[in-house]
């Protein structure tokens, strides 16, 4: 499509259907797929996918409608994504208005794209820009024209298995002296990682040093990103923010020399003090270098899985105490034991990548950086639980993320990793990679598997559970990304071990991760049962605005606001339930004095209004009711009516909703009107 020539949509939806022919549950995977050659799902096209898959016209009208990303009409000449959710919130995002990027450019809300610590985030023609201000969409939207232009369906395109060649990474002449590492996460990309690179590797080259620069996955102190380093004898050195115009200067400094900079990245306070176990590798290597994997212990689990049998994989694994991390914190050996027992001449693993809570993104850059170390926990839970096939569900939201996965697999399967034989045992596990397209409810796991089967992500009734009757109606052992990630440490070192670490029921580290208005936001690998206050303070450095801290969400956008007087709260999944909060994916978003939180109980209610599956009469229709009357009390319309009002909804929608979208968004709500009665005129 280089010449500009608007592609034939059936064509395309032709090539699309023979691509996918056979593959069951392709509904979604297919219209993705037609969006991204079109820059949308032709309304004329539904009838010959509906004939094609054998399916109702409406059954593909119902998918197309459900999500958010796909549309109907043609976009704009580029499309602009800007997150909307409470940590770009904290950052301020509401002040972007949009319609100043002009008339030709599309602008969607998004809610979330993982880069919360470095917020407001937003996408461009699926390119990460944060923090994101005007100026900064503006000039990418301009540079981006500027190239020709191509359609939406070009700017879009990701291939799977595509090896991020386009990134500059310079293996400059042969016996390299000297090794520079600069990050290919999308929230280093987006403050200009690869321009950084490309920049070290030109001044190299300049000035004739031999130079071999990696592209690793990030360290997690994304205030730091884009952060360099080098290798020296004495270890890595760190440098960041580095812009490309730095580079000149740094190495007239001494950079290739290690002279200069932050000091030993291992030193700096914020990764000396914590416990990297899931963590360990995430921005040490490259994370396609299956070589560098295996030299920093990697396959250790998957080989001491092999030596087992799949019930003492389970007892280890339950053992060690893990729940899983992905919000609810079920043990995990208890629900792989379900499976294990469930007789089946089919069963599957299935990874939740949906990662959508705002102000997480700690699955992101496990995936990003280290992307082997999930597809490992992933062929022990196959071993584990008998199952030959996994899935990951990804969403949509993290293209980088996508392209990482998809060359891991590949590279994986190649190596005999993955396949018909891993690692010559004779057992088979293989993994397959499907995107979302838009939709928080599709991270609640039942949702999750009617997505994966191409349905509207509609939750089910509960039970039969997923362990038992999971996807395609098989037993299906379904855990987040950093649950499966912490399993090969655990094989590899044993459950005793990780048992170790943690407090009471919470065993094991958490990965939690600073976001909204937090000085040196990002990745804390720590061990449960330190302060929220000591990850605020001593590795947040408190607010981006220096101003002082007034609420603080734990746990995505179901969690409760705790105030400043609560943030002695131990971190770990007792101590939070019993003041009223949940842990969740370990995210924690601050705000400070500045915010609404009358707006923030708004939000809940409305994005539980915009994300509902509307399965359930509480949450439907209760979520859209919930803004009428927050709406009504902020007006002070009778507060006296409005309050008890608004509690009897939220009471009906704790206790009647079917899954926790509904059940829980009563949290954020309550918990602002209760302790920051002010912001809703309620003091008297
Ligand atoms: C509305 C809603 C959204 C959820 N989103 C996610 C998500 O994005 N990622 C995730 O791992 N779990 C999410 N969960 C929790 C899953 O339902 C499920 O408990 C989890 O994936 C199981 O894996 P685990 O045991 O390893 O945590 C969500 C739950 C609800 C109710
Ligand atoms: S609570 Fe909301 S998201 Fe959950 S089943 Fe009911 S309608 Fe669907
Ligand atoms: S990127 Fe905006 S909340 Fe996560």
């Amino acid at each position: 499509m280089s010449d500009g020539a608007a592609p034939d949509p059936d064509i395309v939806v032709k090539q699309v259907l023979a691509a996918h022919a056979g593959e069951e549950g392709a509904l979604l995977e297919i219209l993705i797929a037609v969006q991204e050659a079109l820059g949308y799902v032709p309304p004329a096209s539904l009838p010959t996918i509906a004939h094609a898959l054998n399916l109702s016209r409406a059954d593909v009208h119902g998918v197309v409608t459900f999500y958010h990303e796909l549309r109907t009409t043609p976009p704009g000449r580029h499309v602009v994504k800007l997150c909307r959710a409470e940590a770009c919130q904290a950052a301020g995002a509401d002040a972007l208005a949009a319609e100043a990027l002009g008339p030709d450019v599309t602008v969607e809300p998004v809610y979330c794209l993982g880069c919360c610590a470095t917020g407001p985030a937003a996408l461009v023609d699926g390119e990460l820009v944060a923090p994101a201000t005007l100026a900064r969409l503006t000039q990418k939207i301009g540079s981006d024209g500027s190239q020709g232009g191509g359609s939406r369906g070009d700017q879009n395109r990701i291939v799977v298995g595509q090896n991020q060649s386009d990134l500059p990474n310079s293996h400059l002449p042969v016996n390299p002296s000297v090794s520079v590492f600069v990050p290919r996460d999308a929230a280093a990309r987006a403050r200009g990682a690869d321009a950084v690179a490309a920049a070290i590797a030109a001044e190299a080259a300049r000035r004739g040093r031999a130079v071999r620069v990696v592209r690793n996955g990030s360290r997690g102190m994304l205030w730091l990103e884009p952060l360099v380093e080098v290798e020296t004898a004495r270890g890595r050195v760190a440098y960041g923010p580095v812009a490309p115009g730095d580079v000149a200067r740094l190495v007239d400094g001494g950079l290739f020399d290690g002279q200069g900079g932050l000091g030993p990245t291992d030193e700096l306070s914020y990764l000396a003090r914590q416990e990297r176990v899931t963590f360990a590798r995430v921005g040490l290597i490259d994370p396609l270098d299956l070589a560098a994997y295996a030299a920093h212990g990697g396959w250790a689990g998957l080989r001491a899985a092999l030596e087992r049998a799949p019930a003492a994989i389970v007892d280890e694994v339950t053992r060690s105490g893990l729940r899983g991390r992905g919000g609810a914190a079920f043990p995990t050996g208890i629900k792989w034991r379900t499976t294990l027992d469930t007789a089946a001449p089919q069963k599957y693993v299935v990874c939740n990548a949906d990662e959508g809570d705002s102000g997480t993104f700690s699955d992101r850059l496990l995936m990003e950086g280290d992307p082997f170390t999930l597809l490992e926990g992933m062929a022990i839970a196959g071993l584990a639980v008998g199952a030959t096939r996994g899935f990951i569900y990804l969403r949509s939201e993290y293209p980088d993320a996508y392209r990482t996965l998809g060359a891991a697999i590949d590279a994986a399967r190649a190596a005999g990793f993955l396949g018909r034989d891993v690692l010559g045992s004779g057992r088979a596990f293989d993994v397959t990679l499907r995107r979302g397209a838009g939709s928080y409810v599709c991270g609640e796991e039942t949702a999750l598997l009617e997505s994966l089967e191409g349905k509207r992500g509609e939750v089910r009734y509960r039970p039969p559970v997923p362990a038992e009757r999971g996807l395609f109606g098989r037993p299906t052992a379904l855990n987040n990304v950093v649950t499966l990630a912490s399993v090969p440490a655990i094989l590899a070192r044993g459950a005793d071990w990780y048992r170790d670490l943690g407090v009471g029921r919470s065993r094991g580290t958490l990965a939690f991760q600073l976001a909204g208005n937090v000085a040196r936001g990002g990745l804390v690998e720590k061990a449960f049962g330190l302060t929220l206050r000591n990850l605020i303070d001593e590795y947040g450095g408190g607010t981006r605005s220096g101003r002082p801290v007034k609420a603080v969400q734990v746990g995505g956008p179901l969690g409760a606001y705790l105030t400043a007087a609560e943030l002695d709260v131990a971190l770990d999944y007792e101590a939070l339930a019993a003041i009223g909060g949940t842990l969740g994916h370990g995210g924690v978003v601050v705000f400070d004095d500045t915010v609404d939180m009358a707006k923030m109980a708004r939000y809940a209610m409305e994005f539980c209004s915009l994300e509902s599956c509307g399965k359930c009469t509480p949450c439907r229709i209760g979520s859209t009711r919930g803004v009428e009357v927050i709406d009504r009390l902020v007006r002070g319309e009778r507060p006296e009516v409005q309050l008890p009002l608004l509690r009897d909804l939220c009471d009906t929608m704790t206790h009647a909703s079917l899954c926790a979208m509904g059940g829980m968004t009563p949290n954020p709500v309550l918990s602002a009107v209760d302790k920051f009665p002010e912001d809703f005129r309620l003091r008297s």
